[in-house]
């Protein structure tokens, strides 16, 4: 592979949602490239709906963190009454190890680390644009390969925003308006832990030749 190829391939494998950080800082510098790398995303004719709010001071994170509890508390709650979490977690048989799991999900914890972030980025975008979900996760993703290559950390979460009540108290603090929606933010900073892979589904279950269900790629043995 050519140098590019391999660097690019490094950033894509390389990322990671990163949840523990250090004091370390963002730099202005960097911050920028993260911004022009979502400005530079693809959009529906190219309407470039996303607006960005860049959210630095500790009173702030710390709102964006409690919404952050609350949300993901809720969504694992839904997911455990609804019997989603049993089933995502059956393959797990020690069943202290199981009911901590559950207990850390529901209490929503799992997604109020983002003040312990430097910078967040609440991502917004037109709501009169139709193609405003794809058009902000390409502006999203840019961003996240951009955090990777500057050796930073970041982390995209739904959680403050999933539940349109969580949404409106968000925008109503933040002064966003009612023409935008806001989709995710991005908890950005230095990394103080880097955790493995998480897995992935081989390509010879994604991928299909001409016809859906038909394998692209041969499993090995096969
Ligand atoms: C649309 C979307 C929403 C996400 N929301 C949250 C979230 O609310 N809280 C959180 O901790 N992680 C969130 N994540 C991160 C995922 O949990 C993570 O991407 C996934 O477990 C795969 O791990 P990896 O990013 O390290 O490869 C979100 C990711 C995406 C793409």
């Amino acid at each position: 592979m050519s140098d590019v190829k391999n660097i690019f391939m490094q950033v894509i494998n390389d990322r990671r949602s990163i949840r523990n950080y250090t004091d370390g800082k963002v730099s202005e510098e960097e911050l920028r490239i993260i911004l022009e790398s979502a400005r530079q995303a693809p959009s529906g004719e190219n309407a470039q709906p996303w607006r960005f709010t860049v959210v630095k001071d500790p009173k702030n994170k710390k709102f964006l963190s409690d919404l952050c509890r609350r949300g993901s508390g809720r969504r694992f709650t839904g997911e455990f009454l609804s019997k989603q979490m049993q089933e995502r977690f059956k393959g797990l048989k020690d069943e202290a190890k199981r009911e901590a799991a559950y207990k850390k999900l529901t209490s929503g914890d799992v997604s109020a680390f983002v003040n312990e972030s430097d910078v967040i980025i609440i991502v917004s975008g037109k709501k009169e644009v139709w193609d405003l979900p794809f058009d902000t996760s390409a502006a999203i993703e840019n961003m996240l390969l951009a955090v990777t290559a500057l050796g930073l950390g970041a982390c995209w979460l739904v959680a403050p925003c999933i539940d349109v009540r969580d949404e409106m108290v968000l925008n109503e603090y933040f002064g966003i308006t009612d023409e935008y929606k806001t989709i995710s933010i991005i908890a950005i900073g230095q990394p103080s832990r880097i955790p493995g892979p998480r897995p992935r589904i081989p390509l010879e279950d994604l991928v299909f030749s001409e016809k859906f269900g038909v394998p692209y790629y041969k499993k090995e043995n096969e």
